[in-house]
């Protein structure tokens, strides 16, 4: 516990290491321990990742094998968490996993590298991390719920060893859970019960309790302590305005009906949390349906949110982040004729207002934010808002067998309203068939490297937004 009442995730390790005694034949496993355990503590071993007994007795010495790829780790049951490192009974090239962390606590919206190292006695020929709470493993890559999501950066087929990396974007709470690894070369599969990295994707909260007379402590609040960063510099928000202090993680305001805040860490800016009220439930606040969009070049987006005013508004809109002074988006011409302020009457009311943006452009990608002002509030213009990315579709030429190519459709960030969309392509400017083949499935097409034929791709319920075409063989020969 430290001093300032902080939970902490420091907790009391056991330290556990296997001991191997006793002739070739004949091995005796211990568990050892750097403390005394109290109570009858249960011993968990596992061979090759595998889980394979339990016992009372801190020893193990039920046919211990003697195969030189063969790993042993132990355990005590319940504190799982603190699993001994895998040992090799022969010599140092048997198998094994060790995980870089066995905790990590990050932030929704972030970014997180899970990471371990292996060794294969021979070279592997898949490798895979999968969530530990699915009957079957599943290679998170083929998983929908984390479409285009998880990323193994460092993959390479048929190694003995290496690191291992998971990558998860824009992290959400649903992904809290276990992940381990697995490898199998062509006679051995490490096992899917040794524990791995368990996550918790955390949001920020303000707390607020009561304090002196007329005011109240704010407490920026998390569920786990960040791993990466620890004791974080927190940015306090009042009614959308960043404001220079505190930086600490709790604040002490005086308590106005009308007044919000939000806090965020620093370098998370975008992961701030919700705007709360201090004195009852109406003070002002935005609160940004989504923070991230990505949407077609050429395409409509709607970026919305919901507010409340204190008081009746006198002036509400939309600006770009990256002005220097907030400008009412109807009123910038490189948005002419784009940009709608569709139910603007209906504002008056709380909303939703809908910033309404056609035919986009790739310079339209920002960060949108709403404002709005009453007569004695303006809702402040640093509070983050929503991350616009416009992306274009590009056809990626890649060699494939002897005398192909593989023709690759892609977009510079997952499409909001369709994460897994349908594949439509085009040869020589007319619809390629329905689909008879994989093609429409994935995002690539494999065609014959020496014609003259040109390609494009787009995403169903988007025909009319093509990606430029491109010629597998010569640019010049091609018809376009
Ligand atoms: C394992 O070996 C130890 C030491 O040789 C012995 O005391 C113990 O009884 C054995 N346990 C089993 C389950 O055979
Ligand atoms: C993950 O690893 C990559 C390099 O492999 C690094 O650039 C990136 O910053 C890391 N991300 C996080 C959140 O640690």
């Amino acid at each position: 516990v430290t001093d300032k009442g902080i939970y902490s995730d420091i907790v009391f390790s056991p330290g556990l290491q296997v001991k191997v005694t006793g002739g070739h034949q004949d091995k005796t496993l211990t568990c050892i321990t750097t403390c005394t355990l109290t109570g009858n503590p249960t011993y968990i071993w596992y061979k090759n990742g595998q889980h394979l007994d339990e016992s009372t007795s801190p020893q193990y010495n039920n046919s211990v094998s003697s195969n030189y790829e063969d790993s042993y780790s132990c355990a005590v049951k319940g504190q799982e968490d603190f699993l001994s490192p895998a040992v090799c009974v022969q010599d140092q090239s048997c198998s094994r996993v060790t995980y870089t962390k066995r905790r990590i606590c990050v932030l929704k919206g972030s970014t997180v590298n899970i990471s371990c190292t292996y060794v294969g006695y021979y070279s592997t020929t898949s490798t895979f991390w999968f969530r530990s709470d699915k009957s079957t493993p599943e290679d998170l890559t083929r998983d929908p719920g984390y479409a285009d999501r998880v990323q193994y950066p460092d993959k390479e087929i048929r190694r003995y060893k290496g690191p291992s990396i998971l990558r998860i974007t824009d992290l959400r709470e649903e992904d809290s859970v276990e992940y381990r690894f697995t490898f199998k070369t062509d006679n051995f599969e490490w096992g899917h019960r040794f524990p791995g990295t368990t996550l918790s994707v955390t949001v920020l909260q303000v707390k607020v309790t009561p304090a002196a007379e007329g005011q109240k402590t704010l407490t920026c609040s998390t569920t786990c302590t960040l791993t990466d960063n620890p004791n974080p510099t927190y940015i306090w928000y009042k009614n959308g305005q960043r404001l220079d202090e505190p930086t600490s993680r709790q604040y002490s305001v005086n308590s106005y009906y009308s007044d919000s805040y939000s806090c965020a860490v620093k370098g998370h800016e975008d992961h701030h949390s919700p705007a709360v009220c201090v004195q009852g439930q109406y003070c002002s606040r935005v609160t940004y349906t989504k923070r991230r969009i990505c949407v077609l070049k050429g395409s409509t987006v709607d970026i919305s949110c919901t507010y409340v005013g204190y008081y009746y508004t006198t002036s509400t809109f939309w600006f770009r982040s990256d002005k220097s002074t907030p400008e009412d988006l109807t009123r910038d011409p490189g948005y002419a004729g784009r940009v709608k302020y569709p139910d603007k009457d209906r504002w008056i009311n709380k909303g939703p207002p809908i910033l309404r943006i056609t035919d986009l452009r790739e310079e339209d990608s920002a960060e949108y934010r709403f404002t709005f002002k009453t007569h004695n509030i303006e809702w402040g213009h640093s509070f983050p808002g929503t991350t616009l990315s416009v992306t274009g579709l590009q056809v990626k030429v890649t060699p494939a067998a002897e005398g192909q190519k593989t023709l690759t459709c892609s977009t510079t960030c997952t499409l909001t309203d369709n994460p897994n969309p349908t594949y439509i392509w085009y040869k020589n400017g007319k619809r390629l068939d329905e689909p008879t083949s994989q093609q429409y499935s994935s995002n690539t097409l494999v065609v014959l490297g020496h014609s003259v034929d040109s390609y494009s791709c787009t995403v169903e319920h988007h025909e009319d937004l093509h990606s430029p075409a491109v010629c597998e063989y010569e640019l010049n020969y091609c018809s376009t």
